[in-house]
């Protein structure tokens, strides 16, 4: 059996998909490896969000190349977003053998037998959601696992490469993600994620089953099962969905709800179809119907000729919404995608400055955000041990907190209580009860 490795780049969706593509060729006589060392075939599974997640990927590539010239029977495939963007223009890469889009991975297993078989297979699909192959988890039984419930988006924010690179959106069938869900509690799994790049938004035999409806089929399937879901958009979220996180104890208390900026101007220069006014009003029911949710969400800075003023407004969102953290990222041009033509006058220090200043005030209210809990007793899933630290375990809260406490292995996959000790921008430090 053929050794094969992937190396995955990208969100959650990427190491979703990277798990299928294990069972993919598994199922027909490859055999994972978990050092690269010891593999025959390497895969890069990539992500094309922004200009940076593309360049660590070429450097990559440019690293397999001299792998390759010191051992010429090794290959390599590049699979994901960057495959369906860049295309046959991967193989002028001296490293790359294949181009597999994320909808072309039922295919993967020809195209490495057959030298008569294409190398580039990048087309999108209306219909694919790999529904029927059984996820290949790494770490089985492991703890938490993510479960892929839709797959593309329709959303076409001016600034997001996704659309053109995973295709039109598509919900997967509610008993195939039911399934899944009882099949890996059996197996020992305590947590699961649902996963789509607009979760709001998925829709079943026209509307019959809604994500507030999968969502309550989920929560159903065991009170012992924790359940999460990324991503929201905030123009989709509706008050069922809060009805349902309300009604099931075992639904994380935590959403991840990007909002990108505070300016109405710049949202709608976005195409992202609400207002801050509009935001503010979903965050007041959201903590409403679920006291003490934890809100976290993404912010876009320098987006083009974003003003001071524009982008004092998302400094003051911060201040208002009090968020309990957030992934800041400045603007990045996607070729092909509209805001990539809009002019741009700021120069690299001036987004670099909104960068920082953003951060600050996230970083002061995630902070603020986890002093909350300093003195309190949290239910704490255990993931496994802290990389850093060999006797200090780590797991999450159900808001989504960050625990490490001193305990032993017997206590992996299990719920434990925590007294919170101190709590730091990061994480909480604290002590079995
Ligand atoms: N589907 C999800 C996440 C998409 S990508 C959603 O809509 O929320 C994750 C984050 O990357 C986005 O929320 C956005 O903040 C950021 N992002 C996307 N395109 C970007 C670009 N061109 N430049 C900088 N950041 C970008
Ligand atoms: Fe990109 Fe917008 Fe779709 Fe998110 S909702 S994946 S930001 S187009
Ligand atoms: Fe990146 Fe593709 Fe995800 S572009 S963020 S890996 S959907």
């Amino acid at each position: 059996m053929i050794p094969f490795y992937i190396e995955t780049y990208g969100c959650q969706m990427n190491v979703s998909d990277s798990e299928v593509v294990t069972r993919i060729l598994t199922d027909n006589g490859y055999r994972p490896c978990s050092r690269m060392e010891d593999a025959r075939l390497l895969f890069v599974n990539t992500c094309s969000i922004r200009e940076n997640a593309e360049k660590r990927v070429m450097n990559r590539l440019d690293h397999f190349g001299r792998l390759k010239k010191k051992d010429p029977l090794l290959k390599v495939g590049v699979l994901g977003c960057m495959a369906t963007r860049l295309k046959e223009q991967l193989l002028n890469h001296p490293a790359v053998d294949w181009v597999v889009g994320p909808d072309s991975y039922r295919y993967l297993p020809g195209m490495l037998d057959s030298r008569a078989a294409a190398p580039v297979r990048v087309q999108l699909s209306l219909s694919e959601t790999y529904a029927d192959i059984k996820p290949y988890r790494e770490k089985e039984p492991g703890v938490t696992s993510f479960v892929t419930i839709m797959r593309g988006c329709d959303n076409m924010c001016a600034y997001c490469i996704v659309p053109y690179v995973r295709g039109r959106e598509r919900s997967r069938d509610p008993e195939s993600i039911e399934a899944e869900v009882k099949s890996l509690l059996q197996e020992g799994f305590r947590e699961v994620t649902l996963l789509g790049q607009n979760v709001n938004s998925y829709r079943w035999e026209s509307g019959l089953v809604t994500f507030a409806g999968l969502l309550d089929r989920v929560a159903r399937i065991s009170p012992l099962l924790r359940i999460r879901y990324t991503t929201s958009h905030p123009k989709d979220m509706q008050d069922d969905v809060l009805h349902v996180m309300a009604r099931y104890p075992n639904i994380c208390k935590h959403i991840h709800l990007p909002v990108q900026s505070g300016s109405n101007a710049v949202l709608d220069k976005m195409n992202r179809k609400y207002t801050r006014e509009e935001y503010i009003t979903k965050m007041k029911k959201l903590k409403e119907a679920v006291p003490g949710i934890s809100i976290t969400t993404d912010f876009i800075v320098a987006f083009p000729s974003e003003t001071e003023e524009e982008f004092n407004d998302t400094i003051s969102l911060v201040h208002e919404i009090q968020f309990d953290g957030a992934f800041t990222f400045i603007f990045s041009p996607r070729a092909g995608t509209p805001a990539a033509s809009y002019p741009n006058t700021l120069t690299p220090a001036e987004k670099k400055d909104r960068l920082q200043r953003l951060n600050q005030v996230v970083n002061h209210y995630s902070l603020l955000g986890n002093k909350r809990f300093e003195g309190q007793i949290v239910e704490v899933l255990v993931e496994g041990f802290s990389k850093t630290k060999p006797d200090v375990l780590t797991g999450y809260t159900p808001h989504n907190k960050l625990v490490n406490f001193v305990g032993d292995e017997s206590l992996i996959g299990t719920i434990v209580k925590v007294k919170i000790e101190k709590a730091f921008s990061w994480h909480l430090r604290g002590v079995l009860v």
